[in-house]
Protein backbone atom coordinates (compact mmCIF):
# COMPACT_ATOMS: atom_id res chain seq x y z
CA UNK A 1 0.00 0.00 0.00
CA UNK A 2 1.66 3.33 -0.97
CA UNK A 3 1.80 5.95 1.36
CA UNK A 4 -0.35 9.02 1.03
CA UNK A 5 0.68 12.63 2.19
CA UNK A 6 -0.90 15.49 2.58
CA UNK A 7 0.56 18.45 0.39
CA UNK A 8 -1.28 21.89 0.28
CA UNK A 9 -4.55 20.78 -0.99
CA UNK A 10 -3.84 17.25 -2.11
CA UNK A 11 -3.26 13.67 -0.53
CA UNK A 12 -0.61 12.29 -3.13
CA UNK A 13 1.57 9.19 -3.00
CA UNK A 14 4.95 9.69 -0.97
CA UNK A 15 6.53 9.53 -4.59
CA UNK A 16 5.18 12.24 -5.55
CA UNK A 17 4.70 14.48 -2.78
CA UNK A 18 7.22 17.43 -3.23
CA UNK A 19 7.46 21.16 -2.17
CA UNK A 20 8.35 23.83 -3.97
CA UNK A 21 12.48 24.75 -3.86
CA UNK A 22 11.77 28.33 -2.53
CA UNK A 23 9.65 27.38 0.13
CA UNK A 24 10.47 29.51 3.22
CA UNK A 25 10.65 26.20 4.98
CA UNK A 26 13.38 24.74 3.02
CA UNK A 27 15.29 28.01 2.42
CA UNK A 28 14.91 29.68 6.40
CA UNK A 29 13.45 27.17 8.59
CA UNK A 30 10.61 29.53 8.16
CA UNK A 31 7.77 27.41 9.55
CA UNK A 32 6.28 25.32 12.36
CA UNK A 33 5.28 21.65 12.97
CA UNK A 34 3.61 19.61 15.63
CA UNK A 35 3.88 15.87 16.19
CA UNK A 36 1.07 13.82 17.72
CA UNK A 37 1.53 9.95 18.84
CA UNK A 38 -1.49 7.83 17.07
CA UNK A 39 -2.21 4.98 19.77
CA UNK A 40 -4.70 2.19 19.05
CA UNK A 41 -6.50 4.47 16.50
CA UNK A 42 -6.56 7.74 18.57
CA UNK A 43 -4.69 10.81 17.80
CA UNK A 44 -3.71 11.68 20.93
CA UNK A 45 -3.90 15.07 22.42
CA UNK A 46 -4.43 16.78 19.02
CA UNK A 47 -6.03 19.54 20.98
CA UNK A 48 -3.26 20.76 23.10
CA UNK A 49 -0.97 20.13 19.86
CA UNK A 50 -3.41 22.35 17.85
CA UNK A 51 -3.48 25.14 20.60
CA UNK A 52 0.85 24.96 20.64
CA UNK A 53 0.45 25.28 16.95
CA UNK A 54 -1.58 28.18 17.15
CA UNK A 55 1.08 29.94 19.44
CA UNK A 56 3.84 29.05 16.98
CA UNK A 57 2.27 30.77 14.06
CA UNK A 58 1.28 33.35 15.95
CA UNK A 59 4.43 34.34 17.37
CA UNK A 60 5.80 34.10 13.59
CA UNK A 61 2.93 35.93 11.86
CA UNK A 62 2.09 33.33 9.73
CA UNK A 63 -1.57 32.40 9.07
CA UNK A 64 -3.88 29.24 9.44
CA UNK A 65 -2.92 27.23 6.60
CA UNK A 66 -6.77 25.86 6.45
CA UNK A 67 -9.09 26.06 9.80
CA UNK A 68 -8.73 24.51 12.60
CA UNK A 69 -11.11 22.22 11.94
CA UNK A 70 -10.28 21.49 8.53
CA UNK A 71 -6.81 20.76 9.59
CA UNK A 72 -8.57 18.55 12.10
CA UNK A 73 -10.33 16.73 9.15
CA UNK A 74 -6.73 16.48 7.16
CA UNK A 75 -4.98 14.95 9.92
CA UNK A 76 -7.60 12.05 10.19
CA UNK A 77 -7.85 11.42 6.63
CA UNK A 78 -4.24 11.11 6.53
CA UNK A 79 -4.05 8.74 9.29
CA UNK A 80 -6.68 6.63 7.99
CA UNK A 81 -5.27 6.46 4.75
CA UNK A 82 -2.26 4.90 5.73
CA UNK A 83 -3.87 2.63 7.74
CA UNK A 84 -1.97 3.77 10.51
CA UNK A 85 -3.06 2.03 13.78
CA UNK A 86 -0.43 3.28 16.10
CA UNK A 87 2.70 5.71 14.72
CA UNK A 88 2.26 9.77 14.04
CA UNK A 89 0.97 12.03 12.41
CA UNK A 90 3.04 15.13 11.62
CA UNK A 91 2.23 18.10 10.06
CA UNK A 92 4.38 21.32 9.10
CA UNK A 93 2.94 24.78 8.49
CA UNK A 94 5.61 26.94 6.66
CA UNK A 95 5.59 30.59 5.19
CA UNK A 96 5.13 29.42 2.04
CA UNK A 97 6.49 30.27 -1.75
CA UNK A 98 8.32 33.02 -2.62
CA UNK A 99 11.46 34.64 -4.04
CA UNK A 100 14.39 34.56 -1.20
CA UNK A 101 14.36 37.23 0.33
CA UNK A 102 14.47 37.35 4.61
CA UNK A 103 12.17 40.08 5.42
CA UNK A 104 8.11 38.19 5.34
CA UNK A 105 6.95 38.28 1.73
CA UNK A 106 3.91 40.48 1.07
CA UNK A 107 1.61 37.69 -0.62
CA UNK A 108 3.04 34.37 0.03
CA UNK A 109 0.29 31.56 1.08
CA UNK A 110 1.10 29.68 4.04
CA UNK A 111 2.35 25.45 3.01
CA UNK A 112 0.77 22.45 4.82
CA UNK A 113 2.33 19.29 4.73
CA UNK A 114 1.22 16.35 7.18
CA UNK A 115 2.10 12.50 6.74
CA UNK A 116 1.77 9.80 8.74
CA UNK A 117 3.35 6.30 9.43
CA UNK A 118 3.08 3.60 11.69
CA UNK A 119 5.35 2.24 14.49
CA UNK A 120 5.70 -0.86 16.31
CA UNK A 121 3.36 -0.06 19.65
CA UNK A 122 5.47 -2.87 21.64
CA UNK A 123 8.98 -0.85 20.75
CA UNK A 124 9.15 1.87 23.58
CA UNK A 125 7.46 -0.55 25.89
CA UNK A 126 9.93 -2.77 25.26
CA UNK A 127 12.50 -0.05 25.74
CA UNK A 128 10.73 0.73 29.17
CA UNK A 129 11.61 -2.31 30.56
CA UNK A 130 15.03 -1.82 30.60
CA UNK A 131 15.53 2.18 30.43
CA UNK A 132 17.71 4.20 28.06
CA UNK A 133 21.55 5.76 28.78
CA UNK A 134 22.30 9.55 27.99
CA UNK A 135 25.08 11.76 27.15
CA UNK A 136 25.40 15.55 27.98
CA UNK A 137 26.42 18.22 25.45
CA UNK A 138 26.55 21.67 26.10
CA UNK A 139 23.60 23.85 25.27
CA UNK A 140 24.16 25.76 22.16
CA UNK A 141 21.16 25.54 20.19
CA UNK A 142 21.57 27.26 17.20
CA UNK A 143 25.38 29.26 18.36
CA UNK A 144 27.30 27.91 15.77
CA UNK A 145 26.33 30.37 13.36
CA UNK A 146 29.71 29.89 11.43
CA UNK A 147 27.93 27.50 10.18
CA UNK A 148 26.40 28.86 6.85
CA UNK A 149 22.99 26.56 7.78
CA UNK A 150 19.59 27.26 6.36
CA UNK A 151 18.55 27.71 9.92
CA UNK A 152 17.41 31.07 9.23
CA UNK A 153 14.08 31.81 11.07
CA UNK A 154 15.76 34.29 14.09
CA UNK A 155 17.61 36.07 11.30
CA UNK A 156 14.46 36.16 9.24
CA UNK A 157 12.67 37.64 12.46
CA UNK A 158 15.61 40.19 13.05
CA UNK A 159 15.73 41.33 9.69
CA UNK A 160 12.16 42.42 9.55
CA UNK A 161 12.18 43.67 12.49
CA UNK A 162 14.41 45.56 10.84
CA UNK A 163 12.08 46.21 7.82
CA UNK A 164 9.33 47.52 10.07
CA UNK A 165 11.65 50.18 11.90
CA UNK A 166 12.40 51.51 8.37
CA UNK A 167 16.05 50.12 8.70
CA UNK A 168 17.74 48.01 5.77
CA UNK A 169 19.65 45.61 8.66
CA UNK A 170 19.47 44.20 12.22
CA UNK A 171 23.11 43.82 13.99
CA UNK A 172 22.87 40.81 16.63
CA UNK A 173 24.08 42.00 20.19
CA UNK A 174 25.75 39.69 22.53
CA UNK A 175 24.80 39.42 26.50
CA UNK A 176 27.80 41.90 26.79
CA UNK A 177 26.45 43.98 24.46
CA UNK A 178 29.09 43.60 22.13
CA UNK A 179 28.11 43.64 18.45
CA UNK A 180 28.41 40.11 16.52
CA UNK A 181 26.93 40.29 13.24
CA UNK A 182 24.02 41.66 10.86
CA UNK A 183 21.14 39.43 9.80
CA UNK A 184 22.98 38.79 6.78
CA UNK A 185 25.81 40.52 6.53
CA UNK A 186 29.39 41.23 8.94
CA UNK A 187 29.47 44.24 10.71
CA UNK A 188 32.56 46.86 10.99
CA UNK A 189 33.46 50.33 12.05
CA UNK A 190 36.37 52.85 11.52
CA UNK A 191 37.96 53.97 14.36
CA UNK A 192 38.74 57.91 15.19
CA UNK A 193 42.24 56.70 14.31
CA UNK A 194 41.11 55.38 10.63
CA UNK A 195 41.13 51.63 11.90
CA UNK A 196 39.05 49.03 10.50
CA UNK A 197 37.37 46.49 13.51
CA UNK A 198 35.68 43.88 13.00
CA UNK A 199 34.84 41.05 15.53
CA UNK A 200 37.03 37.23 15.07
CA UNK A 201 35.50 35.00 13.10
CA UNK A 202 35.04 32.38 15.73
CA UNK A 203 31.89 30.53 16.13
CA UNK A 204 30.23 33.89 16.76
CA UNK A 205 29.75 34.81 13.53
CA UNK A 206 29.98 33.79 9.83
CA UNK A 207 33.10 34.00 7.81
CA UNK A 208 32.29 36.10 5.29
CA UNK A 209 33.64 35.78 2.20
CA UNK A 210 33.06 39.34 1.73
CA UNK A 211 34.53 40.35 4.42
CA UNK A 212 37.69 38.10 4.43
CA UNK A 213 38.22 39.58 0.19
CA UNK A 214 38.33 43.19 2.24
CA UNK A 215 41.11 42.27 4.67
CA UNK A 216 42.99 42.31 1.02
CA UNK A 217 41.51 45.34 -0.14
CA UNK A 218 42.48 46.61 3.23
CA UNK A 219 46.00 46.04 3.04
CA UNK A 220 45.89 47.12 -0.55
CA UNK A 221 44.63 50.53 0.84
CA UNK A 222 47.29 50.26 3.75
CA UNK A 223 44.64 50.40 5.99
CA UNK A 224 45.19 48.29 9.27
CA UNK A 225 42.50 45.94 10.35
CA UNK A 226 41.80 44.93 14.32
CA UNK A 227 39.79 41.49 14.82
CA UNK A 228 38.44 42.00 18.26
CA UNK A 229 34.78 42.55 19.24
CA UNK A 230 33.45 45.89 19.83
CA UNK A 231 30.59 47.28 21.33
CA UNK A 232 27.64 48.95 20.32
CA UNK A 233 28.65 52.66 22.01
CA UNK A 234 32.09 52.14 20.22
CA UNK A 235 29.82 51.69 17.01
CA UNK A 236 28.02 55.12 17.78
CA UNK A 237 31.04 56.92 18.43
CA UNK A 238 32.94 55.91 15.68
CA UNK A 239 34.04 57.33 12.73
CA UNK A 240 31.92 55.26 10.21
CA UNK A 241 30.19 51.78 10.36
CA UNK A 242 29.19 49.44 7.35
CA UNK A 243 28.27 46.31 6.68
CA UNK A 244 29.28 43.34 4.40
CA UNK A 245 28.12 40.86 2.51
CA UNK A 246 28.11 38.85 -0.94
CA UNK A 247 24.81 40.95 -1.93
CA UNK A 248 25.39 44.19 -1.04
CA UNK A 249 29.54 44.11 -1.00
CA UNK A 250 30.09 47.13 1.22
CA UNK A 251 27.20 49.22 2.15
CA UNK A 252 27.86 52.22 4.89
CA UNK A 253 25.54 51.91 8.17
CA UNK A 254 24.92 55.86 8.89
CA UNK A 255 22.47 54.97 11.55
CA UNK A 256 22.22 52.53 14.72
CA UNK A 257 19.38 52.62 16.27
CA UNK A 258 18.26 55.90 15.30
CA UNK A 259 21.56 57.36 16.32
CA UNK A 260 23.80 58.94 13.32
CA UNK A 261 27.17 57.97 12.86
CA UNK A 262 29.80 60.91 12.88
CA UNK A 263 27.91 63.25 10.93
CA UNK A 264 25.46 60.73 9.53
CA UNK A 265 26.80 60.37 6.10
CA UNK A 266 28.47 57.53 4.08
CA UNK A 267 32.26 57.34 5.18
CA UNK A 268 34.98 57.59 2.81
CA UNK A 269 36.84 54.56 4.33
CA UNK A 270 33.74 52.18 3.43
CA UNK A 271 33.00 53.91 0.29
CA UNK A 272 37.26 53.61 -0.75
CA UNK A 273 36.93 50.07 0.66
CA UNK A 274 33.82 49.84 -1.77
CA UNK A 275 35.31 50.95 -4.85
CA UNK A 276 38.49 49.35 -4.84
CA UNK A 277 36.60 45.52 -3.94
CA UNK A 278 36.40 44.47 -7.65
CA UNK A 279 39.54 45.04 -8.22
CA UNK A 280 41.01 42.51 -5.56
CA UNK A 281 38.21 40.06 -5.81
CA UNK A 282 37.96 36.80 -7.54
CA UNK A 283 36.62 36.98 -10.67
CA UNK A 284 34.89 33.52 -12.49
CA UNK A 285 33.49 33.89 -15.92
CA UNK A 286 30.04 33.11 -15.14
N1 LIG B 1 24.37 36.17 3.66
N2 LIG B 1 26.65 36.81 8.16
C1 LIG B 1 25.47 36.27 7.82
C2 LIG B 1 24.53 35.84 8.92
C3 LIG B 1 25.12 36.12 6.48
O1 LIG B 1 23.94 35.56 6.15
C4 LIG B 1 26.02 36.57 5.47
C5 LIG B 1 25.70 36.43 4.00
C6 LIG B 1 27.25 37.14 5.87
C7 LIG B 1 28.29 37.60 4.89
O2 LIG B 1 28.88 36.52 4.22
P1 LIG B 1 29.42 36.64 2.70
O3 LIG B 1 30.33 37.80 2.65
O4 LIG B 1 30.07 35.33 2.45
O5 LIG B 1 28.17 36.88 1.83
C8 LIG B 1 27.53 37.22 7.22
C9 LIG B 1 23.95 36.03 2.27
C10 LIG B 1 24.32 37.20 1.42
C11 LIG B 1 22.44 35.70 2.24
O6 LIG B 1 22.05 34.86 3.05
O7 LIG B 1 21.70 36.24 1.42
Amino acid sequence: MPRIAYVNGRYLSHRDAFVHVEDRGYQFADGVYEVCEVARGYIVDMGPHLDRLDRSLKELSIAWPVSRKALTIIMREVVRHNRVIDGLVYLQVTRGVASRDFVFPANAKPSLVVLARKADPGFQARRATTGIKVITVPENRWERVDIKSVGLLPNVLAKQKAKEAGCQEAWFVDTDGMVKEGGSSNAWIVTRDGVLVTRPADHGILRGITRTTLFKVASRLGLKIEERPFAVEEAMRAREAFISSATTIVLPVVEIDGRPIANGEPGSVALSLREAFFDVAEKSRA
